[in-house]
């Protein structure tokens, strides 16, 4: 079925200047990008998206990294489109994510991961809603 997911290009891989080989990535695979605006988080946003982790012992490192710089938030559209980017995004680690998928090529490690996308259906309504506010 059509659906819609929230993208997030991390800090890192503007940095490494990937941004072009992800989106090359995310056409190949079938997924259109519907909207795409780059920002800048503040502190206390970057708290709001990560809520979830707050207990978490990287939730400080997390936190920093996300708001150290500009960020490309995209509503990617298409079948399946949660778990089909989370699949050509691999494992949250890089270390074990499957080979070509973005992590394994270009993160770094578990923090510097490159890529987020929304996990379940409610999760990507939620980030979309808070990132597009629609
Ligand atoms: P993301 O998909 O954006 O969701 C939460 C993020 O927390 C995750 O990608 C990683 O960047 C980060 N993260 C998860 N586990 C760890 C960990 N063990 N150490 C550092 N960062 C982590």
């Amino acid at each position: 079925k059509k659906e819609r997911t929230l993208s997030i290009i991390k800090p890192d891989s503007i940095k490494k200047n990937i941004i072009g080989k992800i989106y090359k990535i995310i056409k190949k695979n079938g997924l259109k990008i519907i909207k795409s605006k780059i920002i800048k988080l503040k502190k206390f946003e970057a708290k709001i998206f990560y809520n979830v982790h707050k207990k978490k012992f990287f939730y400080n490192k997390l936190i920093k990294f996300i708001s150290s710089s500009k960020i490309i938030v995209q509503i990617l559209e298409g079948k399946n489109a949660i778990k089909k980017y989370r699949e050509i995004m691999g494992n949250t680690n890089p270390k074990k994510a499957i080979k070509n998928t973005i992590r394994n090529k270009y993160g770094k490690s578990i923090l510097f991961n490159c890529v987020h996308g929304s996990d379940n259906i409610i999760n990507s309504i939620i980030e979309i809603i808070f990132f597009f506010n629609l």
